[in-house]
């Protein structure tokens, strides 16, 4: 078995993340492995993505009420890319210290949230028909082919008519790439797409980042639903 689906089937897979994700400082540079200086390209590159399907340009029209942060952090993209569109915005993370950071970080923006939920994603419910968007950003990389095609059924319940579920993610050229640093795997688009579809989902949009250093993975986003 190649190396990456492999380390998905080791018990230890889950419990590596957690240890390493303990000892990471509640900083954005944290969030981001240290390209924190790429955060302001990343929010952009989101607003762009999401914004139109907010508004009447865009067919399938997606409301603006609820939304809902999925292995938020301390909570980088709910502040800078979803508190700006949405009425309420809820955090699930599995990290407490990150979530304990959460309101100092988001500042003003601290009293539109809804929920701080601390949670494993491969283990967490989504509300059923509560969410216009889910977002998943940086953060399915930690979660088994399994739990991942679980969870994505399991948001698809969790969203109001109209909503999305949007994914931006690192993308490897093919197969499954383990990085034994923060146990995770990266997965291409093929196998990313064969996910989606094991779980319902059917890709409405898709982009890739531009502007992000050449040196790191190509970044894509979905929407999906
Ligand atoms: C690379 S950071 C990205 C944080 C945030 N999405 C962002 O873009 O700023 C990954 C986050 O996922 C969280 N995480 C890791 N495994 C998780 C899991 N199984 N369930 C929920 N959150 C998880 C980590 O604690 C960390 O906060």
């Amino acid at each position: 078995m190649a190396v990456g689906k492999y380390a998905m089937s080791k018990a230890t897979f889950y419990d590596e993340a957690k240890s390493y994700w303990e000892q990471i400082s509640p900083t954005v540079n944290g969030m981001l492995g240290g390209y924190g200086s790429i955060s302001n390209i990343d929010v952009k590159g989101s607003i762009n993505f999401l914004k139109p399907m907010l508004l009447c340009e865009w067919k399938e029209r997606v409301g603006s009420e609820r939304a809902l942060d999925c292995g938020a952090g301390i909570g980088r993209v709910t502040k800078h890319t979803l508190l700006p569109l949405f009425q309420t915005v809820d955090l699930v993370e599995q990290e407490q210290k990150f979530l304990d950071q959460a309101p100092a970080f988001l500042d003003e923006g601290a009293s539109k949230i809804g929920k701080y939920i601390c949670c494993g994603l491969q283990e967490f419910v989504p509300q059923a028909k509560h969410y216009d968007v889910i977002w998943c950003q940086w953060v399915l990389g930690h979660l088994t082919d399994k739990h991942l095609v679980d969870f994505f059924k399991r948001c698809k319940e969790g969203l109001r008519d109209g909503g999305v579920i949007c994914v931006k993610e690192n993308i490897s050229k093919e197969g499954y790439v383990y990085d034994e640093q923060d146990s995770s795997v990266t997965r291409s688009s093929k196998e990313l797409t064969k996910i989606f579809s094991k779980a319902g989902l059917t890709i409405l949009k898709e982009e890739t980042q531009t502007n992000f250093p050449l040196e790191i993975y190509t970044v894509k986003m979905f929407a999906l639903r």
